[in-house]
C-alpha cells in the first residue's frame, strides 16, 4: 500500500519549541505499519522534524540487511545524515548484493579510522577513576558499539541506533559508560509509543509506556526519575498534555505491601521533582484507564481513568505489558525511545524491520534536535 502525501503549512511542537513547517512528505513508509490516521499524522510531524534538521545519526551495524534498506529510504526521504559503521568494502559488498543504494552515507571503519587516538584518549579520560588504558581503550575502538558512543561525545554524530543484530545491553552499556546521563538526571529508561485502535484511550489512541527496556528494579527515587522524563519525552515526541498513572496490584491504598508502598513513595517523589504535572498513584492498570473504575476506586484524581503516560512497577512487568498490548491487543508500538542519555542513543529490537528503523532513526534525530537547538 503506497500513498504520497504532501501538505503545505504543519504546525510542531519538539522541546516545547513551536516551529512552523513547510515541506513536502511521502508517508509510504508509515503506511507499511501503520494504517489509521492519528499515529501517522504524529510521525509525519516527527519525519518533517527529521527533514528539517538533519541530523548526522550513527549506524553501528553497517552491513545489516534491514539497517542497509533502511538507509537507502532515509537518505531518499532526506531525514537523515547517516554514518554506517563497519568495513568499507564489506558494507558496500552487502549494499551491491541487496540491490540498495547507499550513496551519501558516509562510511567509517572502526578499526583503521584515523579518530581511534583521540577517542581513546577520550575514553581514558571518562574512565580515569575506572582504570582504563589507552591500550585498553583502543581495543574496544574496534567494537562499533563503543566507537559510536564515541564519535556522539567527540562532536562527529548527534546521535546513534543500533540493537538490529545486538542485545540491549550490549547496545546500552558502552552509551551509558561515555554518554552518561543528560544534566540532573541519573537514570536511563526506555519509553515506547503505544498506538492502540481505540480513540478513547490515552491521547487520542496514543499511550507511552515506561520502563520498558533498561532499568530492571528501579528504587522510588528512580521511579519518580522514570516518570518525570517520560512525561517529557512525551510532551516532546507526541505533543500530549501528560497525565501519568504510576501502576501497581493496589489503588490509593488497598493493598499493603512493600511493592505497593515503593510506588507511592515515588508518586510523592515525582510530584516534588515536578510539581506541575498531573501524576498519581499508586494505582492499578484498570483505574488508570477506564473512567468508570477511576471514578469508583479514586474519585479525587485528575488522572485516574485517563491516563496517557502508563509507569511501571518494574521492566519485567513494563516489558511483558508492552508486549502483551502490542501481540494481543494489536498495537503498533514505536520504540524504545531510550530518555535521558546526554545524547540520543537507541536500541532496536532485533526482530526490527526496516520501517521500524526508518521510524526511529526519524524519532533520534527529532530526539537531538530538541538537545542540541
Ligand atoms: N541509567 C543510568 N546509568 C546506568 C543505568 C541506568 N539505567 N544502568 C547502568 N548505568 C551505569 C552504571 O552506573 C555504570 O556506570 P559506571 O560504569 O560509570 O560506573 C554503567 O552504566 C555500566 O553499568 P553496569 O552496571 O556495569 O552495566 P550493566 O551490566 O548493569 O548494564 C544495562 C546496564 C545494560 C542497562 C543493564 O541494566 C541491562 O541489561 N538492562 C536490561 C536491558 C534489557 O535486556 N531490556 C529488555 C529488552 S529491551 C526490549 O525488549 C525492547
Amino acid at each position: 500500500m503506497y500513498e504520497f502525501c504532501q501538505f503545505s503549512q504543519y504546525f510542531l511542537q519538539i522541546g516545547g519549541t513551536p516551529l512552523y513547517i513547510l515541506s513536502t512528505f511521502d508517508s509510504n513508509f508509515l503506511l507499511q505499519s501503520l494504517n489509521f490516521k492519528l499515529p501517522m499524522e504524529i510521525l509525519k510531524r516527527v519525519f518533517q522534524n527529521a527533514q528539517k534538521y538533519q541530523k548526522r545519526i550513527v549506524l553501528p551495524e553497517g552491513t545489516e540487511p534491514r539497517t542497509l534498506r533502511a538507509t537507502e529510504i532515509i537518505l531518499n526521504q532526506k531525514l537523515a545524515r547517516l554514518i554506517l559503521l563497519g568495513n568499507p568494502e564489506e558494507i558496500v559488498q552487502a549494499a551491491k548484493e541487496l540491490g540498495v543504494n547507499i550513496e551519501g552515507a558516509t562510511i567509517a571503519d572502526p578499526k583503521t579510522d584515523p579518530r581511534r587516538g583521540q577517542y581513546a584518549d577520550l575514553m581514558v579520560e571518562i574512565r580515569k577513576t575506572k582504570g582504563l588504558t589507552k591500550e585498553a581503550a583502543l581495543k574496544l575502538l574496534n567494537d562499533p558499539l563503543y566507537f559510536a558512543p564515541l564519535m556522539i561525545k567527540a562532536g562527529d554524530a548527534d546521535g546513534e541506533l543500533a540493537g538490529a543484530i545486538n542485545a540491549t545491553g550490549d547496545v546500552l552499556r558502552p552509551a551509558l559508560q561515555y554518554v552518561k546521563t543528560m544534566p540532573g538526571v541519573s537514570v536511563v529508561s526506555g519509553a515506547f509509543l503505544m498506538f492502540v485502535n481505540d480513540p478513547h484511550f490515552g491521547h487520542e489512541g496514543i499511550l507511552v509506556f515506561a520502563d520498558c527496556a533498561v532499568m530492571p528494579d528501579p528504587n522510588e527515587q528512580q521511579l519518580a526519575e522514570i516518570a518525570v522524563t517520560t512525561a517529557r519525552t512525551a510532551k516532546a515526541i507526541v505533543g500530549m498534555d501528560p497525565r501519568v498513572a504510576m501502576l501497581s496490584f493496589s489503588t490509593m491504598g488497598s493493598a499493603q505491601h512493600p511493592l505497593v508502598d515503593k510506588v507511592a513513595n515515588a508518586t510523592r517523589i515525582a510530584r516534588e521533582m515536578d510539581p506541575e504535572l498531573k501524576i498519581d498513584g499508586e494505582m492499578q492498570l484498570d483505574a488508570a484507564l477506564i473512567p468508570e473504575v477511576g471514578r469508583l476506586k479514586a474519585p479525587n484524581s485528575e488522572v485516574a481513568g485517563r491516563a496517557n503516560i502508563l509507569v511501571f512497577p518494574g521492566l519485567e512487568a513494563a516489558n511483558i505489558g508492552y508486549k502483551l498490548v502490542q501481540r494481543l491487543g494489536k498495537a503498533e508500538a514505536v520504540g524504545p525511545v531510550l530518555q535521558g542519555m546526554a545524547a540520543p542513543i537507541n536500541d532496536l529490537s532485533r526482530g526490527c524491520s526496516v520501517s521500524d528503523i526508518v521510524n526511529m532513526v526519524a524519532i533520534t534525530a527529532n530526539q537531538a534536535a530538541a538537545l542540541f537547538e
